[in-house]
């Protein structure tokens, strides 16, 4: 007799749903038998802009040492993100993507009979991280969509170690401002780490967003973290990094995987962190987009929730699944959200200005059959 594998899971991984990730282009052509270079993907908030030409060619210098493992402490990246972070190389934590951050953080201080504090409608890695290392999810209803911190606060407990918050949030893109936070942290008990979650952050700069690393020196229960998949245009490297007191790095170093970051990607990362050309124009391109698209709703008499990120969540007025599946019909890739409690909207990256318009067509002609 075979054991029931399901049942012998620990409990909160049996509660557990896996992770959506956007429908890959491929998949999409090979299902509709679509040339792939016809559909237009605005599902996974990339950025549209292709990698920084400076980080391809640190890729293709580093290939010729693809036999040998990468330097499993990141010296060069921790280096250089000190230096810009205004914080030391022992403050340093790097992950693959940023995800392994939160996943980190979830195993070196969460466990069962201890939970976790973050909000409704957040991002989806939070529930999976908790869950797995059998802690309990405290989700906390959100306010106009956004994070509503002083519940957040008033559900810390005892057994609270961890509350994740996102500025801005995935998918909702609400977001924060600095007296928010600081009333926050001066109020989130000294044993509950508070992860501040800055995957979007640069696409924030010159608006009302505090910047976490501000705010570093004064909690040491603070970890901000950070990624390179986003603004910085290398999501397929899976590059990302935590920023904490010493102590708390070295708390997840002790849990980190010794080669977590692979040789290609430490190169890439250090030479997207100078490029700042490459991040001047991913961010420029990203509000003229987020303009575009704003516009385009307006025209439909469409509402949208506004947003920091590089996506906006667009309120259909209806379930929005049969207009997801309208769009991929047209060869337009969006992220249906209703696994967020998101039933009536979809989440949208901002693309190039002609993928932009791909879309809006496509979304007119979906609403318009009815
Ligand atoms: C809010 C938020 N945090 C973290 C991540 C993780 O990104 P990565 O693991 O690619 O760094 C994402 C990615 O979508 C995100 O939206």
């Amino acid at each position: 007799m075979s054991g029931n594998f399901l049942a012998l899971a620990q409990p909160g991984v049996q509660q557990l749903s896996p992770y959506v990730p956007g429908k890959p282009v491929d998949e999409l052509a090979r299902e509709l038998d679509l040339d792939p270079a016809s559909i237009v993907k605005l599902a996974s908030n990339e950025n549209p802009l292709g990698a920084s030409p400076k980080a391809l060619a640190a890729i293709r210098e580093e290939l010729a040492e693809l036999t040998r493992y990468p330097d499993g402490n990141g010296f060069a990246l921790k280096t250089l993100l000190a230096e810009q972070c205004r914080v030391e190389l022992s403050q340093v934590t790097l992950g693959n993507g940023s995800n392994d951050i939160l996943e980190l953080v979830a195993r070196a201080y969460l466990a069962p009979g201890l939970n976790a504090v973050f909000s409704e409608h957040a991002f989806a890695v939070y529930p999976i991280v908790t869950q797995a290392v059998g802690a309990q999810a405290k989700v906390i209803p959100a306010k106009d969509w956004g994070h509503d911190l002083p519940a957040m606060l008033a559900a810390i407990d005892a057994n609270t170690r961890v509350v994740f918050i996102a500025n801005p949030n995935n998918p909702t893109g609400t977001w924060f401002d600095t007296e928010a936070l600081d009333e926050f942290l001066q109020d989130v008990p000294e044993h509950v780490l508070v992860v501040l979650d800055e995957a979007y952050i640069e696409y924030a700069e010159g608006s009302d967003l505090p910047d976490g690393l501000d705010f570093l020196a004064a909690y040491p229960n603070l970890l901000v973290s950070r990624t390179f998949s986003k603004a910085y245009g290398l999501a397929a490297l899976r590059v990302g990094y935590g920023l904490s007191t010493a102590v708390v790095a070295d708390v997840l170093n002790r849990v980190r995987q010794p080669f977590n970051v692979n040789s290609l990607a430490l190169a890439a990362a250090c030479a997207a962190l100078q490029d700042a050309e490459y991040l001047a124009e991913s961010r420029r391109l990203n509000e003229s987009g987020m303009q575009q698209l704003e516009a385009g709703f307006r025209d439909l008499g469409l509402g949208w929730i506004p947003s920091k990120g590089n996506f906006l969540c667009v309120d259909l007025g209806q379930v929005a699944a049969p207009v997801f599946q309208g769009l991929l019909r047209e060869g337009v890739i969006v992220r249906p959200v209703a696994n967020y409690g998101m039933p009536n909207h979809l989440r949208v990256t901002i693309g190039l200005p002609a993928e932009n318009n791909r879309f809006l067509e496509a979304l007119a002609k979906v609403l318009a059959r009815g």
